[in-house]
């Protein structure tokens, strides 16, 4: 069966540690709540694509291991066809969050089965790719395994959503093969090797590239973007944050989703920024994000 969206990404457990404020380096702090939910880019981008009602499969890996099947649990959830997710002998991935009260967070993520996302296994998805309107990848899995995707997705005609996210130098070629191109400032500045930028000008230096549309997110500044060199801007939702975990991953399968059916760049952010938005108003990455038909901020 075609599908609207296949993202290629990690798969992790969130391991959630609440405390009222972070800790100094070599303190031990009490903290008042903990949580294991389902997380990883790769996956919240999918949940989040498939809640607004995209048909959406993955391609990732887990491990044989009990946090598989918490991490799962959400993409299954949500309908994700998960034919394409292999286990590995490897842990599945792990993020420790550690949410301060005032939403601010600090994440370490431990890789594990996601660093077994090879050319091979996308390889063995080119079929799923080229008949998918929008295939979505982030950069929590092999560097060379998302150039693969793109060349891939190209080959096959399928329109590549890549979200350089965490922060990761690429091949020129790659970024250029993106319709859109997702960053946030940080990873605008380590793509462009500069930081002096206004996001406007760092949206207009990348789509010189060669990039037909960027997009720039900027947490509550909003969003900028350029496509087909024509710039905009949205602002975000005014929202009571108490946990941005994942907002910027629901940012983005919302996004794809709006690409996928059939919505230019520029009013598929508006719907994104408004589904980002909800997100940050409850806690968890895929636990927060709304489904197709929720009020939106
Ligand atoms: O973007 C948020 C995600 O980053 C979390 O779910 C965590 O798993 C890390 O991958």
């Amino acid at each position: 069966m075609a599908r609207d969206v296949v993202v290629v990404g990690s798969v992790n457990a969130d391991l959630i540690v609440q405390v009222e404020r972070h800790p100094h380096p070599g303190e031990t702090l009490l903290g008042h709540t903990s949580s294991v939910l389902p997380g990883g880019k790769g996956a919240n981008q999918a949940v989040a694509a498939a809640r607004l009602g995209a048909e959406v499969a993955l391609v990732a890996a887990v491990g044989d291991d009990v946090n598989a099947g918490i991490a799962l649990a959400g993409l299954r959830d949500a309908g994700v066809d998960l034919d394409h997710v292999t286990a590995v002998d490897a842990p599945t991935g792990l993020a420790v969050v550690t949410l301060a009260d005032d939403a601010e967070n600090t994440i370490v993520v431990v890789p594990g089965a996601n660093a077994s996302v090879s050319p091979r296994l996308v390889d063995a998805a080119a079929d799923l790719i080229a008949g998918a309107r929008v295939c979505v990848v982030q950069a929590e899995i092999p560097l060379a395994t998302v150039a693969h995707v793109a060349r891939v997705a190209a080959a096959g005609g399928t329109r590549l959503l890549l979200n350089v996210a965490p922060a990761a130098e690429l091949p020129t070629e790659t970024v250029r093969a993106a319709d859109p191109l997702v960053v946030n400032e940080h990873e605008a500045a380590i793509l462009l090797g500069r930081r002096d930028r206004e996001p406007a000008d760092a949206a207009a230096e990348l789509a010189a590239l060669g990039v037909r549309s960027v997009v720039v997110t900027l947490g509550a500044g909003g969003v900028v973007g350029i496509e087909d060199g024509e710039a905009w801007s949205l602002p975000a939702r005014r929202v009571d944050a108490l946990d941005t975990t994942g907002a910027g991953d629901a940012f983005v399968g919302a996004l794809a989703a709006g690409i996928a059916d059939g919505l230019p760049v520029r009013q598929a952010a508006a719907l994104a920024t408004r589904v980002a938005a909800a997100s940050v108003t409850r806690l968890g990455a895929q636990p927060s994000y709304p489904w197709q038909g929720d009020d939106l901020p």
